[in-house]
C-alpha cells in the first residue's frame, strides 16, 4: 500500500511566518552570524553548550542540527571537531542563506528545506548526533512525533544535545504579553499544563529588533514529563540534565539570577 503523504497546515502557515521574519531581519542579526563565524563561533554557544559539543565533537562524525535557522549555530558547530554538519529548516530562505554563507566560507556544512516531521528514511542512521537550540520543540504539539525523526537519523550510540527554554518558563509572562506586570515579573500568568497553541503575530523580536504586525505564528508548551517519556520511548538515554536560572530566549532575561529555572540542558545518548 502506497502511504500518501500528509502536509501539516499549520507548519507550513509557520512556515510563511518565519520567512517573513528572515526578510525582517535586522542588519546586526545578518552581520552578527557572519562575524562570529567567521572570527570565533564558539561565542555562538553558552559555556553548558560548548561543553557538551567538545565532549561528543572530539570522535569527528557528523552533526545535524533540527531547526537550524540561519544555519549559524550547524556551521559553528564544526569548530568542535565534527568533520560535516547539516541543517534541517522549514523556512526556505534561511536554508538558502545558510547553504550560501557555508559556501562563502569554505564550511562543509549543508543545509536542507523540510517540515522535521518530513524528514525521509534517506537519512537513517546519518547522524553521530543531533542538535537543537532554544526555540525549536515549541514548533511541535507532539514531541513523540519530533524525537522519532531524531531517533530514526541518529547513528546507534549517537548523541543528542539539547539547550533549551525550561517547561516551567512557559507559566511566565513576557513583555508584550497582556499578563505581564512590571511589579510581579515571577508571576505565574500561564497553566504549566497548557495545551491549547499559542498564537502570537508581533514577530520574531530576536531576529528583527523590533515588533511587527506578522503572520501568525502557532507553538505549544510542553512539560518536563512529556519531554522525558518522548526520549525514553525512543530509546534516547539521559546522560546529564542540567537546569539553570539564565535565561537563553531573550524572554526573560529581568529573571535572570532569581531562581526560577529558566533554561535547560541535556545530554543523552541513542541505545
Ligand atoms: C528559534 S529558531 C531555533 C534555532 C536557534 N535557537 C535560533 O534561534 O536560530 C526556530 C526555527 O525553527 C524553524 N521551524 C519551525 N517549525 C519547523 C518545522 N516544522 N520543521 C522545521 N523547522 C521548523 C523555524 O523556521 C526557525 O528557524
Amino acid at each position: 500500500m502506497i502511504k500518501m503523504k500528509t502536509i501539516n497546515k499549520a507548519h507550513q502557515k509557520n512556515r510563511l511566518a518565519w520567512e517573513e521574519a528572515f526578510n525582517h531581519q535586522s542588519e546586526s542579526f545578518r552581520t552578527d552570524t557572519i562575524h562570529k563565524l567567521s572570527l570565533n563561533p564558539k561565542l555562538l554557544f553558552t559555556p553548558e553548550l560548548q561543553r557538551h559539543l567538545e565532549k561528543v565533537g572530539q570522535h569527528g562524525g557528523i552533526i545535524a542540527q533540527f531547526c537550524a535557522n540561519n544555519g549559524r549555530e550547524t556551521m559553528g558547530a564544526l569548530t568542535y571537531g565534527f568533520k560535516q554538519s547539516v541543517g534541517f529548516d522549514i523556512a526556505t530562505n534561511m536554508v538558502e542563506f545558510a547553504n550560501h554563507t557555508a559556501k562563502t566560507l569554505n564550511l562543509n556544512a549543508s543545509f536542507v528545506q523540510t517540515d522535521i516531521l518530513e524528514i525521509d528514511v534517506s537519512y537513517a542512521n546519518q547522524f553521530d548526533a543531533v542538535l537543537i537550540t532554544v526555540g525549536a520543540l515549541c514548533w511541535f504539539k507532539d514531541l513523540d512525533a519530533f524525537f522519532e525523526k531524531v531517533a530514526i537519523s541518529l547513528k546507534s550510540g549517537g548523541y543528542l544535545i539539547i539547550e533549551e527554554a525550561h517547561p516551567f518558563a512557559n507559566c511566565l509572562a513576557g513583555h508584550g504579553e497582556a499578563e505581564f506586570d512590571p511589579n510581579n515579573l515571577k508571576k505565574i500568568a500561564h497553566d504549566y499544563f497548557k495545551t491549547s497553541p499559542w498564537i502570537e503575530n508581533t514577530g520574531m523580536g530576536y531576529m528583527t529588533d523590533q515588533t511587527y504586525e506578522s503572520l501568525a505564528f502557532e507553538s505549544y508548551s510542553h512539560t518536563l514529563s512529556e519531554l522525558l517519556n518522548a526520549l525514553r520511548k525512543h530509546l534516547i538515554e539521559l546522560i546529564e540534565f542540567h537546569e539553570s536560572d539564565i535565561d537563553q530566549s531573550n524572554l526573560f532575561t529581568d529573571l535572570n539570577h532569581t531562581g526560577i529555572p529558566l533554561t535547560m540542558n541535556i545530554l543523552a545518548k541513542k541505545k
